[in-house]
This record gives structure tokens, C-alpha cells and sequence, in this order.
């Protein structure tokens, strides 16, 4: 007899843009003639940037010719693109070695794996309201988890509570769903309370390079001491419209340490690379050139227009919100609006009101975390001109 993970029964019964995507789906099918623009799942829709196109193009014909075909890459991934990602970082005053960044297929999938390094009996902080994916690869461990709330009050941004412990935190700035950013003193108090704990951060940077105000941190390595209590997880996804590409990087520090139940330290570092070595072929070469081309300066260059062309979005999103006098959050330094559900609606009601009423997609802030209840999330990746139709429409009927 096979048992199978007990733990699944914890979970919701499907994944939260899963459940966006059905619903919007089976609308879409009984009624055919609305046009539909989707505002939901944080899905990018500007092409990639031509340097990184030619790069895969270039990368495509060297697999095709004997000499400089490539099998099985570096287990990390391929030095040129960790090198770029340790000038990068350099660029934020951090210095990274590279055997300190592990090139993968996103940061999703480092979120979810990364779980395998910890003990199950670990205490988990999880923001709420946050990315999903943190509770959930922590449910399937059966893993006991607590949650510190985002408020307005707070600006959702939880701060550590001295009387909580935790072993594992995980944070994300500018966070998703708020948008909300933690300044580097907040950061500093996190880092604080990680070192007196023992804990480990995990700190999911994925929307880092939406950041425009030069004083919020890009890297929580950005912060004193933070080497020997964080992982910092990325992806370009967003920052480089990579969701269909697929590749992001972790960060392990080598100085990051700490004791197994019985007592032996070890790196995470070493312990993340032979997680990764056992369970992972690392990202293809195509992919990995690609990745390269982003941090050349033209690649910096084309991208960063790219994300500015989202930013718009996002401040004519805001405008259109503020002119009917809905509170909202985020939307700079992020690619996403966080706002609450005009006339009380709840979460769920107020995503049958948009899609039924004025045909546009959003993600229920509930699923989000119950402190996401009576909130709702619209990202600015769509085309301008469906931004500018969406915009019109909460205008209009709102
Ligand atoms: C989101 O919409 O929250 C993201 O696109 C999901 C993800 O990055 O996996």
C-alpha cells in the first residue's frame, strides 16, 4: 500500500491562479462576445529584448555545430552568467563570489526547493498577505507555520515581533501582492532579529528592479550581517519578461551556516549545491546566454524600457483609482496595485463584479492570505492599449 502525502489535504484545492484562470475560462466560454483584458496573474506581455533574442539566436546555432555544442552544463550554472550577476551586484555595492549564486529556472521553483535544506520541525513567519507559493511547499512539509499580518497600518509591512519565534522567515520586497518595500533600516531590524533567533531569511527579491527610489534596498545583502542569516532568491521573470524562459538565480552565502538537530554545522551553501546537483540539470545553455545578454548594458538598457512601458500602466491604473477615491498601495516600485474592494465588497465578490460587469481579470486579495480579504490585486503587464481600455472602463463604471 502506498501512502500518499497527508499533507496535501491541507492545501486549497487548487493553486490560486489556477483557480483564477478556471473561473475566467468558464465565463469566458458562456459569453463569448466579451472582451476580456486581463489584469490577473502577474504574466509580462512585451517581447524579449532584442539584444537577449539575438543572444538565444547566436547560443541556438552554436548548439548546432560540433565544436561548440554543449551537453550538460556547470552544475551552478555557467560562469559567464554568474559573473554577470556578481557585477550586478556589484553595482548595489554588494560583493558576491561567484560560487555564491546558483543559476536556476526561477524563483518559484528555488521557493518550493529550497525547503528541502531545513529540518521539518523548523518554526515558519510567512507574511499575510504574500506570494502563495511560501505557505503552500511549507503546508506539504507539514510544516508549523505563523503568519505576521500586513495592514494598512503597518503599510504591509509586517516588522519582527520579539515575543514570536520563528527559524525561517520569509520576506518579500517590494512585495507581492502589496507592492509594498522595506526601507533598509526595517530590513536592518529583520536582520536583527534573525541573528538573535538563529533564523534564516529567505528573501524573495523577484521585484527588485521595479524599485525607482534609490534609497530602498535592491538586495537584502545590502544590509550589514545579513551573509550569515539570508538567502536571497531572484528571478527575470518580471525583470526581464523572462516567465516563458524561464531562468533566476539564489543567492547561499558561504558564510551562512548552521547546526543539524544532532548538532553538526554545515554551509547551506554546500548543502543547497548538492540538493541541486542530486534533483536539478541546471537551465539550458540558450537560456543561460539569454540571461547573460540582460546585464549588458544594452540589455540594461532595453530592458529597463520595457519595465518603464509597465510602470505607466501602473501610475494610469493608480490615477484612474484615485480619482474615484479608492485607497490603494503599491504601483510604484512595483508592478502591482494593491487596493480595497470598493462598497465592502469582499474579495471574491469584487472579482465576479470586475469580470461580469466591465470583463476585467484581477486576483482576489483572499487569496493572498486572509489579511488580503476585502483587497484586491491588478497588475500593470498588460499592453497599454488593454491598460488604457481597462482604466476606461473603472472610469466609467466604477
Ligand atoms: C503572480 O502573478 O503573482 C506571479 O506571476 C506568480 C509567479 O511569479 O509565479
Amino acid at each position: 500500500m502506498a501512502w500518499v502525502n497527508e499533507n496535501f489535504t491541507a492545501l486549497q484545492d487548487s493553486y490560486l491562479f489556477s483557480q483564477v484562470a478556471h473561473k475566467v475560462a468558464a465565463y469566458s466560454a458562456a459569453h463569448p462576445e466579451q472582451k476580456i483584458i486581463r489584469l490577473g496573474i502577474g504574466d509580462v506581455t512585451l517581447p524579449l529584448a532584442p539584444v537577449v533574442v539575438e543572444a538565444m539566436q547566436k547560443a541556438a546555432a552554436e548548439m548546432g555545430v560540433k565544436e561548440t555544442f554543449r551537453g550538460y552544463g556547470p552544475e551552478q550554472g555557467y560562469g559567464f552568467l554568474q559573473e554577470a550577476l556578481v557585477k550586478y551586484y556589484a553595482g548595489f555595492g554588494v560583493t558576491l563570489e561567484a560560487s555564491e549564486v546558483f543559476i536556476s529556472d526561477g524563483a518559484k521553483s528555488d521557493c518550493g526547493n529550497i525547503t528541502d535544506i531545513f529540518d521539518d520541525a523548523n518554526v515558519i513567519l510567512v507574511p499575510d498577505p504574500v506570494y502563495p507559493v511560501y505557505l503552500d511547499t511549507n503546508r506539504m512539509r507539514g510544516r508549523k507555520i505563523r503568519f505576521m499580518e500586513g495592514t494598512p497600518e503597518n503599510g504591509f509591512l509586517p516588522m519582527p515581533d520579539p515575543a514570536v519565534k520563528a527559524d525561517i522567515i520569509y520576506l518579500c520586497s517590494p512585495n507581492n501582492p502589496t507592492g509594498a518595500a522595506y526601507s533598509k533600516a526595517q530590513l536592518k531590524e529583520w536582520v536583527a532579529y534573525a541573528r538573535q533567533n538563529g533564523a534564516v531569511i529567505l528573501y524573495d527579491a523577484a521585484y527588485e528592479a521595479f524599485i525607482e527610489d534609490g534609497e530602498l534596498p535592491r538586495s537584502i545583502f545590502q544590509i550589514e550581517g545579513a551573509k550569515e542569516c539570508a538567502i536571497e532568491l531572484c528571478s527575470l521573470s518580471k525583470t526581464a519578461g523572462f516567465t516563458g524562459t524561464r531562468c533566476g538565480y539564489t543567492v547561499v552565502p558561504l558564510a551562512l551556516k548552521r547546526k543539524t538537530k544532532s548538532g553538526k554545522e554545515l554551509s547551506l551553501n554546500k548543502m543547497w549545491l548538492r540538493r541541486q546537483t542530486t534533483k536539478f540539470n541546471g537551465v539550458p545553455y540558450v537560456v543561460q546566454r539569454a540571461a547573460e545578454a540582460v546585464f549588458t548594458p544594452e540589455g540594461q538598457k532595453q530592458c529597463r524600457a520595457n519595465l518603464a512601458y509597465y510602470k505607466e500602466n501602473a501610475r494610469l491604473i493608480g490615477q484612474a483609482l484615485e480619482e474615484k477615491g479608492i485607497l490603494y498601495y503599491g504601483g510604484t516600485n512595483s508592478p502591482y496595485i494593491w487596493l480595497q474592494c470598493p462598497r465592502q465588497m469582499k474579495s471574491w465578490e469584487f472579482f465576479d463584479f470586475l469580470l461580469e460587469k466591465l470583463g476585467i481579470v484581477g486576483t482576489p486579495g483572499s487569496g493572498f492570505g486572509s489579511r488580503g480579504e476585502g483587497w484586491f490585486r491588478l497588475t500593470a503587464f498588460a499592453s497599454r492599449e488593454a491598460t488604457e481600455e481597462a482604466v476606461a472602463r473603472l472610469r466609467k463604471q466604477l
